[in-house]
């Protein structure tokens, strides 16, 4: 079994000769510590005022024991001082969900490159697949560089609602339902308030397909062809949760959950260690898709990666197939994280992942064979053989 060492986890995969096995990650200095010093444990105090909890059963406790509260909610906190009613919120997800649909069904670009830096090519691909037809004052919405300050996005949501021009589809396409329901706003506090719900609702979809999509390259690339996507992306998201904690803030429920919780501790669930707690996991830190052959992610224990069954996550269903439509598109093109590239970062942010992975073809075949673990080809196979005459 790998031991983790300080803020490095080498070597995540379990067979030396593959080339991740080659490959280091680098967590933040409050994540590795996070690892190294509560990996195991149930529950433990992080802050005055903050409890840790790892413990699969307490984590089931704490989840089940109430909803998650309004300012708890990822997606759908309120939004410019509002209140988003339940109603509206599954509204709006049952809109992106049909965006998502249609740009599925919808015949693919025949000249698709996602080679390049990684997760911003999947981003950039997942923001024209998806939004491609909306107008450039609501795509902007979904630039990475908003992630900067809150201030920085509702300036440019400002700008853009003021706009007396309505909105319209880029010639040659239609709107999204979303973009819609941002255009039928009357006047400009509803259109502020409606492309604040589009970023909301949409900017995800980009952000962690692709970072979850980055992940599972880093940890696994190139993937045996047996290995069906669903169990890459499981076991990408056991390693690297890009939900990697859930808070709850103190409620009277809790202290009676526990003896360490007090009344005014709020609770940091986190996925991060229960998800690589050697108790549950054989071989806690290794990337061995296999194992979701036999495991339900929807029961496994200590597997949060879409939170618990008490309320799961509404996008689940659009991330699943887009990040395996990404997968299929890579593996098709025996594109994997570059044979030059042996570390990587996961900085400490609200989602997780690694900051930067080159994805090449080089020293991987266009075929679904096996490469050679220093970077050459497989020798065995023609089309490796095409590949290597040009
Ligand atoms: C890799 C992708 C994703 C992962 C791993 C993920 C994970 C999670 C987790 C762990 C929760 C539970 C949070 C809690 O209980 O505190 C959650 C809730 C939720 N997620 Fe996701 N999510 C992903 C993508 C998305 C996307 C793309 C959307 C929307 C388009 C979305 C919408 C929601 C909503 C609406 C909730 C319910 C709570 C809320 O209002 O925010 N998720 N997600």
């Amino acid at each position: 079994m790998t031991q983790p060492t300080p803020a490095r986890l080498p070597s995540s995969h379990q067979d030396p000769s593959h080339p991740a096995a080659a490959r280091t990650t680098t967590f933040a200095p409050r994540l590795a510590a996070l690892l190294r010093e509560h990996r195991g444990k149930d529950v433990f105090r992080l802050e005055p005022d903050t409890i840790g909890v790892a413990g699969h059963e307490l984590a089931d406790r704490i989840l089940s024991a109430r909803r998650a509260t309004e300012v708890e909610r990822p997606t759908f906190k309120p939004l410019q001082g509002r209140s988003i009613p339940p109603s509206e919120a599954a509204l709006v997800m049952r809109t992106v969900g049909r965006d998502v649909r249609e740009a599925l069904k919808r015949p693919l670009p025949g000249n698709i490159d996602l080679s390049g830096p990684w997760p911003h090519t999947g981003h950039v691909f997942l923001r024209d697949l998806i939004l491609g037809g909306d107008p450039y004052r609501l795509r902007i919405l979904m630039s990475r560089n908003l992630e900067l300050t809150t201030k920085l996005t509702w300036s440019v949501i400002a700008a853009g609602a003021a706009l007396p021009r309505p909105l319209r589809a880029r010639p040659g396409h239609e709107l999204t339902a979303l973009a819609r329901r941002t255009a039928e706003a009357g006047n400009y506090q509803d259109r502020r308030y409606a492309m604040g719900m589009y970023r909301r609702a949409a900017a995800p979809v980009c952000f962690t397909v692709s970072t979850l999509v980055a992940n599972a390259l880093w940890l696994g690339s190139p993937f045996d062809p047996s290995v069906p996507n669903r169990n890459i992306l499981y076991e990408a998201m056991r390693l690297l949760p890009p939900s990697w904690n859930m808070l709850r803030n103190a409620s009277p429920e809790y202290p009676e959950l526990d003896p360490a919780i007090g009344a005014g501790d709020d609770i940091l669930v986190l996925p991060l260690l229960s998800q690589r707690d050697p108790a549950l996991w054989e071989h806690p830190d290794e990337f061995r898709p296999e194992r979701w052959d036999a495991l339900d992610p929807d029961t496994a224990p200590g597997y949060l990666a879409f939170g618990h069954g008490s309320e799961r996550c509404w996008g689940r269903h659009a991330v699943m197939p887009l990040a395996e439509l990404l997968l299929d598109l890579l593996r098709n093109e025996g594109l994997a994280v570059s044979p030059k590239q042996r570390s990587a970062k996961v900085p400490l942010a609200g989602l997780l992942g690694v900051d930067e992975v080159q994805v090449t073809r080089e020293g991987h075949c266009r075929s679904r064979c096996r490469p050679l673990s220093n970077g050459g080809l497989h020798r065995a196979c023609s089309p490796c053989r095409l590949f290597e005459n040009g």
